[in-house]
């Protein structure tokens, strides 16, 4: 049976039972749910419904969920079964059937549905937990027997193994697995389910979710039962086609046959090359995925985990043998291979093979960067004699340039230097946890979420949001409480507009008989929102007082102006650069706009200008901008543009700019561009790894830029004395002048001091000496000036120092034959270096020191002269 027909036949079962059936979230979760980095399981984008957060379409669900778990990643290719990427099969139920339904269901489909033997069906439950207040779940263990499975075939784990949680908090439950007996030929019959070796396979996970987790494992009961299952689509594919690992099955020959064109190796051959294959195999289709999702590799969070499983292809193509690019061809074989399954890959095929080109390219030069750093590092070590390169070293190697630790290691031993490996790996994860507490602010805005969601349960029913056709309303409030010092006020309809899609929040004010209060921000809750007010005058509202509630009006226009202008300019990047183009985050506010989005290369002055030149055309051509309501389905067909992470039901709103653009969007937009005015890119810049950013401003902001801008090069005109088109040639002409000023002043320094040095020098022996302190030289200029005054002077010894800001530096210069007679100028460069503080080095006939003390010159030279005397005579 192969994968299609087990998709089909899952969802299909469970269809026929009431279920509906979903569409599969992104990898990338939802914006609301910030506790995980990437989709793990079906159940990931379903929890407001779990938690009775928000309403489900259906009280039973199917889905068929593309999964990504970095737990695996060192795991993969080891084993028969860790995956990367995977899709799971599942079905859930929110408040509906619990424990006995589960069950029946999953034993008959498993039997009937796939036909697996019920003798070798095996079941785990959860056997209690002390520190959660649990026994064994007995009601499990009945609804088993009760379907046919005999007591020895149901096997009571622990916590560890049957208890599931999504997370260390979010809603849990015990759950209970089914697992297929492969047989002797896979293992002892002694073995167990649960000792994780491969006689017994599991296949399918029914989490009965009836608690939710808080801090300190603490179970709170969830508003109501729901279930949620999980059975992995490979593994069950390679029970079915009795295979002994996923890699056997037509969702992953393909791939490791690929892997065998490219080396000449043969899968089998040794644990090195069917691991290695194995690797190919898998984080093949977790980057070709992730990337159609819209992630782009970088040094944070998912950007990351891609960029680490595209290096280690890379570094497994190697293992191999491989030495050309393998990226854009495996990633190109996925997309054929998966593609009648999943779509999207094929609409995002340019983007992927895109980003494989350019990581590929990146790495290789890495790699080079690399490999040159890493020889410092090992001559550095032999210089000073040790066996052992610094933890610290090798972690910045990763860390800054990307290189992975496993090469630098393998590379350092084959000098025969060891590195600490704990320390490098304490190092990284310090690293990561430091990037993982970067999220201070999102903590304080999920405890201001958490009030409001209260103050909207004490409502009877939604607010309703006018703010796209008014920016004032008369209507009444539901529901008040308090938050911090202020006012948490729900009203019937609301004309503010609560932070989302970048956009921010309208601020205002509400009045009424009660008082005045001032809105400084509106918390947005599925299909609801809460504004945050700030009492001004009077006593807070009672619930059901009348309220007149207004928008500030100039502030939220300029926020419009500044919407309708991103989509403008995420259109007019796509053009200029290609679709491979992303939005990536924004921020559209009153004062200015800023859009990041995916792309690789810094713009260029050219491309900046052609892309504010377009905009600007489009805002001229007075397009109408428009909004409508349409199904998912029919927006995707309309090409428009949906934002990657992002959730959205069945239902979108389209927001449409004539020809131009058309996106996925709840925002507030001008009804025609012309009312932006006018747009000006102020800065572009990057925000991270393969993410750039574009500031800018539109109409009275882009007005007040301009007269700033006038008013500047006014000034600029008046100082230099010409007019306003001159002003270009005439600083060119300064910079020139000046350019050669300095010149001439340098040249005829260093003449006067030269010759004044050689002037002075001393005979001592049959050498000349010359040993002195000069001011305010920069020490690159201070080596030509020895070298130049030991020219002149022939068989010469010179010794200068000088003070440069808080570092004092010294130049030894010897002539070869003196060299040679043993007075080297390395040698006095480090009796004078001890007295500043420093170090140095260098040849016999030319060496240099640095050092803090710049009040000890003086006697640095002292010593190091009298060093040469006792050498000299
Ligand atoms: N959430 C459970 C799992 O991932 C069942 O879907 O195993």
């Amino acid at each position: 049976m192969q994968a299609e027909e087990i998709r089909e036949r899952f969802l299909s079962f469970f269809e026929a039972r009431g279920h509906k059936r979903l569409a599969s979230a992104s990898l990338v979760p939802s914006v609301y749910d910030p506790s995980v980095l990437l989709t793990t399981a079906g159940m990931q984008p379903l929890k407001p419904y779990f938690r009775g957060e928000e309403k489900p379409p259906a009280p039973r669900l199917t889905s068929c969920q593309r999964c990504f778990r970095t737990t695996d990643i060192e795991n993969v290719g080891r084993t028969a079964r860790h995956l990367t990427f995977f899709e799971m099969l599942g079905n859930f139920s929110i408040g509906d059937y619990f424990k006995r339904e589960a069950i029946e269901f999953a034993f008959e489909l498993s039997t009937e549905g796939f036909g697996f033997d019920p003798e070798r069906i095996w079941i785990t439950v959860f056997g209690g937990d002390e520190a959660l207040g649990l026994g064994p779940d007995e009601e499990a263990i009945e609804y088993w027997r009760a379907v046919g499975v005999p007591e020895e075939r149901i096997v009571r784990l622990g916590r560890d193994d049957n208890f599931w949680q999504a997370g260390p908090t979010g809603p849990c439950g015990p759950c209970s697995e089914l697992y297929l007996d492969r047989g002797p030929d896979y293992g002892a019959d002694s073995e167990r389910p649960g000792d994780d070796t491969d006689r017994f396979l599991e296949f399918w996970n029914l989490v009965f979710m009836q608690y939710e987790l808080r801090e300190g494992d603490r179970l709170d009961e969830l508003p109501q039962k729901n279930i949620d299952t999980g059975a992995g689509l490979e593994r069950l594919a390679a029970l079915l086609q009795g295979v002994p690992s996923v890699f056997e099955t037509e969702l992953f020959r393909p791939l490791i046959e690929l892997g065998e064109e490219l080396s000449g190796r043969r899968y089998g051959e040794s644990f090195k090359v069917t691991r290695a294959l194995r690797i190919l195999a898998d984080h093949g289709r977790g980057a070709t995925f992730l990337l159609a999702d819209g992630v782009v590799p970088s040094n944070e969070e998912r950007g990351y985990v891609l960029r680490r499983i595209m290096r280690r292809t890379i570094l497994q193509a190697r293992v191999l043998g491989i030495e050309e690019p393998v990226l854009e061809r495996l990633y190109g074989r996925v997309i054929e291979l998966m593609a009648g399954a999943w779509p999207y890959l094929r609409e995002e095929r340019e983007t992927v093979l895109r980003w494989a080109r350019d990581e590929e390219s990146n790495f290789s030069r890495t790699i080079e960067q690399g490999r040159e750093l890493l020889a410092e590092l090992v001559e550095r070590a032999r210089a000073e004699g040790r066996s052992e390169v610094a933890a610290e070293d090798a972690f910045r190697l990763h860390d800054t340039y990307g290189f992975p630790f496993e090469m630098a290691r393998e590379l350092l031993a084959e000098e025969g230097l060891a590195v600490d490996e704990g320390a490098v790996r304490r190092l990284m994860e310090e690293a990561r946890s430091v990037a993982r507490r970067g999220a201070g602010r999102a903590g304080q805005s999920a405890a201001r979420r958490e009030r409001a969601s209260e103050v909207a349960r004490q409502a009877a029913s939604a607010t309703r949001f006018v703010g796209y056709e008014q920016l004032a309303a008369n209507t009444t409030v539901q529901a008040v409480g308090r938050d911090d010092g202020l006012l948490l006020v729900k009203l019937a309809e609301s004309p503010f507009y609560p932070e989302g899609g970048g956009q921010v929040s309208d601020t205002g004010t509400l009045a009424g008989e009660w008082g005045r209060a001032r809105v400084v921000d509106a918390v947005r809750l599925p299909d609801d929102q809460v504004l945050v007010c700030e009492l001004e005058e009077g006593e807070p509202p009672p619930v059901g007082a009348e309220v007149r509630a207004s928008v500030d009006v100039e502030r939220r226009r300029r926020t419009m102006r500044n919407h309708t202008a991103t989509h403008l300019l995420h259109a007019a990047l796509r053009r200029t650069l290609g679709a491979h183009v992303r939005q990536a985050g924004s921020y559209v506010g009153p004062d200015k706009l800023r859009f990041d989005f995916t792309h690789g290369q810094r713009l260029g002055r050219d491309a900046v200008d052609e892309i504010q030149a377009l905009v600007n055309k489009w805002i001229g051509a007075s397009l109408p901008v428009r909004a409508f309501e349409t199904t998912r389905a029919e927006a995707d067909r309309l090409g428009a543009i949906a934002l990657f992470g992002e959730k959205y039901g069945d239902w979108v709103r389209v927001v449409e700019i004539d020809d131009v653009s058309r996106e996925l969007c709840g925002g507030t937009h001008v009804a025609s561009s012309a009312e932006i005015g006018l747009f000006d890119i102020e800065t572009e810049t990057s925000s991270a790894s393969n993410v750039r950013r574009i500031e800018a401003v539109t109409g009275p902001g882009a007005a007040e830029l301009f007269a700033r801008r006038s008013a500047a090069l006014a000034e600029l005109a008046a100082l230099l004395r010409v007019p306003e088109h001159e002003i270009v040639p005439a600083v060119e002409r300064l910079q020139r002048e000046l350019k050669e000023a300095r010149k001439r002043r340098q040249a005829g320094d260093g003449q006067v001091r030269a010759e004044d040095l050689v002037a002075r020098a001393r005979q001592v022996g049959d050498a000349a000496v010359v040993v002195e302190a000069v001011a305010g030289v920069e020490p690159r200029e201070l080596v030509d000036l020895a070298d130049k005054v030991r020219q002149k002077l022939g068989r010469a010894v010179v010794l200068l120092g000088a003070g440069a800001g808080e570092r004092a530096h010294l130049v030894a210069t010897v002539a070869p034959e003196l060299a040679e007679s043993d007075l080297r100028a390395d040698e006095l460069v480090r009796v004078a270096a001890a007295v500043i503080g420093g170090g140095g080095g260098g040849r016999p006939t030319l060496a240099q020191a640095g050092g803090r003390h710049v009040e000890r010159v003086g006697e640095a030279l002292e010593q190091a002269a009298a060093a040469i005397e006792q050498r000299l005579r």
